[in-house]
């Protein structure tokens, strides 16, 4: 198979590793040389690395790095079977490039978009053939995480979907199919487990050491919310709730959190920039957790909690399956179980009491409990069968 893509950045190089390791022949394409030559220095040294530690012979690198050329012509994509996409988020640029492609292209060539943010069904707008069009969301490192959302636009031919959710996993990737809305399903399920950790830090209920404390110990998350957002940079983690906030038309539920906002005005990034919530610099002194079990279990079953909702509610709106929500969860950004599963082990009617709990308390849209667990706590069942089905 003859695959394209375009941008050699951080997501659109990995997407190139992965291709090309599934032998499949690969341009790689960029506007800037320079961004290209580091990118195929970059993976020069992964695949070395790989090599080094056993995980790959010297032919099998071999292989990888002779599956792609680079290049600078628009016009290397004539031969491609499935092109993607991993530019600049920006709609009309990256308009302006699909536009420029589809008059190279044969006419089954499908295209496709790693966006995060931008809608699918817009960006297929642009095409004089938008049924070929659908998005391929990989996650960062694109090599390392095994979760791809596949999410066809509403332009978007059934044979396509089915072709490119074949091809990616095809390329040892777990697909999920997502409904074109805000964040599709990981972006948008994950984002109480910043705001809800923000809450309780905002309203001094705990400090970040106690709650990723909490979470590690007793919700057996790999990294607390807050190690997680300094981690990511407090710049992106604030842009991604912004952005899916304004885009559920200001729905309260995401409303992002100043706290977060001042870190990112201030330049307080995170790892990245030396100092987030914890400070990097060597010898530099950071809070130390307050190890009461009580609080600590209170803090994780709020956040559990908010999130099963977000997760319940994706389900209720027909945003994927059950059992897809569960998978993205665990495979995307490693969940220690699905979040659905999770529901059914605390017990639904427990969930709602919870969320009707913290309703009566604040009043605020956050808190409403989705129609679907009140619905099955009123009929006492569970997501089992929805997960299994
Ligand atoms: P990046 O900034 O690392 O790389 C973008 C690359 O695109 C650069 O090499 C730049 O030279 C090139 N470029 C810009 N305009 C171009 C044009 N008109 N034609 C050809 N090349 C052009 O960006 P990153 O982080 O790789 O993101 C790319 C896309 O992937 C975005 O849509 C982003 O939303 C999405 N994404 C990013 C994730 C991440 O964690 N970074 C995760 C999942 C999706």
């Amino acid at each position: 198979m003859n695959v394209g893509v375009i941008g050699c950045g951080t997501m659109g190089s990995g997407i190139a590793q992965v291709a090309a390791t599934a032998n499949c022949k690969v341009v790689l394409y960029d506007v800037n040389q320079e961004a290209l030559k580091k990118s195929e220095q970059a993976l020069e040294k992964i695949l070395s690395r790989l090599v080094e530690k056993g995980r790959i012979d010297e032919d099998k690198k071999n292989q990888i790095v002779g599956n792609i050329d680079y290049s600078v012509e628009l016009k290397d994509f004539k031969n491609s079977d499935l092109i993607i996409e991993a530019i600049v988020e920006n709609l009309e640029v990256k308009h302006k490039v699909f536009k420029a492609i589809e008059e190279i292209v044969s006419e089954d060539c499908i295209l496709a978009s790693n966006t995060s943010s931008l809608s699918i069904t817009s960006l297929a707008a642009c095409l004089q053939q938008p049924e070929r069009f659908i998005g391929v969301h990989f996650f960062n490192p694109a090599p390392l995480m095994k979760l791809v959302e596949i999410i066809p636009a509403i332009q978007t031919d059934a044979a396509v979907v089915e072709k490119t959710q074949e091809t990616i996993k095809d390329w040892g990737k777990v697909t999920v199919k997502a409904k074109d809305t805000p964040g599709f399903i990981v972006n948008k399920v994950a984002r109480p487990f910043y705001g809800e950790a923000l809450r309780i830090y905002e309203e001094g209920l705990a400090d970040v050491a106690t709650i990723d404390w909490a979470m590690k110990s007793f919700g057996h998350f790999r990294m607390g919310p807050f190690e997680l957002m300094d981690f990511i940079g407090n710049d992106i983690n604030y842009i991604v709730t912004e952005t899916v906030f304004k885009a559920f038309y200001y729905d309260g539920r995401y409303r992002p959190a100043f706290a977060q906002k001042r870190l990112s005005e201030a330049g307080y990034l995170g790892r990245k920039s030396g100092r987030g919530y914890y400070n990097y610099a060597e010898g530099a002194e950071n809070p130390k957790a307050t190890e009461d079990e009580a609080l600590g279990r209170d803090i994780v079953n709020r956040i559990i909690i908010m999130l099963i909702n977000e997760a319940a509610d994706t389900l209720h709106l027909n945003i994927a399956s059950a059992k897809d929500i569960d998978l993205a969860m665990t495979n995307g950004v490693n969940y220690p179980k699905g979040l659905l599963d999770w529901a059914n082990e605390l017990g639904i009617q427990y969930c709602v009491e919870t969320l009707d709990g913290l309703f009566d308390e604040y009043h605020e849209e956050r808190y409403r409990c989705s129609p679907i667990l009140r619905k099955m706590a009123v009929e006492n069942l569970d997501f089992k069968v929805k997960i299994n089905a």
